[in-house]
């Protein structure tokens, strides 16, 4: 799993280009707090934990290109870019939840010395966040690695991996540790249509970890898990409301129902960053529309007419329902979900 998804190093920000993969492995710097929008807006950075902590160093790069001379401007420098950073994607509450911590370690220095203690503060910040979120998402890995046992299929769905993460994933999480644990198990990745996350950016990470995948396209699933080679499907999410309904990649609600009409498990692993008690149901929960070209002329060839309607959501809600348990950096949450979720908050 790739180490190296969001990178600080000498105050510069370096993220892997994800649109280039699975072909080219290329690291970019984030020079400028544009560059950072831009990033995530475009899916070079993407997967709800790897853009909040993006996001969070985001913010230093702001402060470091405004060099504000003292302790007002920086502390205004990284409000508004925490500010402008929110505006990037709308559905992962990750983002949200990491700007508003930098946000308010932003406010806290107010009467700080001069803006070199604000900066200290930020760094720090953002630097908890992205450990955090690596011990996280191994605690994840820990917790979950017992459901997967020898000759099981698991299905997955997009991509929760270490290139969505700050280095080990949610769903793969489990699936690495379960594999580094000696259990002997096959992944069938979605390819995830429109952006192909699962083909590109899944297999990429169980090809490179050793583990045996295949890929589906999206539409085989239910003739996949009919001939019975599915035995769970483990998925990750990018807000998940205070009653257990789940936000994920587009396609993951329909996986959800195949994987009820046929008995099988459905679990989503997410970090306690990706649950929203503020929001009552998902239905509340805004999914991102994104631009039709990546339906029409997905990679590049125009595959639809024309003038023809699209509706390109990114994201879909499952309701909570549909989930077998979440697995959590605390441990499996089972149903009933909302007194589960508050008691783990
Ligand atoms: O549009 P994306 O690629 O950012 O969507 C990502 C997903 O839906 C992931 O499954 C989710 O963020 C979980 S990542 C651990």
């Amino acid at each position: 799993m790739p180490a190296d998804t969001v990178t600080w190093r000498d105050n510069a920000l370096t993220i892997i280009d994800q649109t280039l993969l699975p072909t080219e492995y290329r690291k970019i710097r984030l020079a400028r707090v544009a560059d950072v929008w831009h990033a995530i807006k475009t899916l070079k950075i993407r997967g709800a934990p790897a853009i909040g902590v993006c996001a969070a160093f985001g913010v230093l790069v702001a402060v470091k290109e405004k060099a504000p001379n003292n302790t007002v401007d920086a502390v205004r420098a990284a409000i508004q870019a925490a500010d402008y950073l929110a505006t990037s994607r709308p559905t992962a509450v990750n983002l949200f939840w990491a700007l508003s911590r930098m946000k308010r370690v932003a406010d806290s220095c107010r009467d700080a010395q001069d803006p070199q203690a604000v900066w200290q503060a930020l760094e720090a910040e953002a630097k908890t966040i992205c450990d955090e979120d690596r011990q996280m998402c191994r605690a994840i890995g820990n917790h979950g690695a017992g459901l997967i046992h020898d000759g099981d299929g698991v299905l997955t769905h997009c991509n929760a991996g270490g290139l969505a993460t700050s280095d080990y994933g949610t769903a793969l999480a489990v699936m690495f540790r379960a594999h580094e644990i000696g259990r002997r198990f096959h992944v069938f990745a979605d390819e995830t249509r429109p952006l192909l996350q699962g083909a590109r950016l899944t297999a990429w990470e169980l090809v490179e970890a050793g583990i045996d995948a295949t890929v589906i396209c999206d539409n085989m699933a239910a003739q996949v898990m009919r001939e019975g080679r599915i035995q769970l499907v483990i998925v990750g999410a990018d807000r998940i409301a205070a009653n257990g309904d789940t936000a994920n990649k587009i396609g993951t609600y329909g996986v959800a129902l195949l994987a009820k009409a046929h008995n099988i498990p459905f679990y989503v692993a997410a970090p306690s960053s990706t649950f929203d008690l503020s929001i009552e149901s998902g239905e509340a929960i805004p999914i991102e529309q994104r631009d039709p070209a990546e339906v029409t002329h997905g990679f590049g060839r125009q595959t639809a007419p024309a003038g023809v309607g699209v509706y390109n959501p990114a994201f879909d809600v499952t309701p909570a329902e549909l989930v077998t348990a979440f697995i959590t950096e605390k441990g499996l949450l089972r149903p009933p979900y909302r007194k589960e979720i508050a008691a783990q908050s």
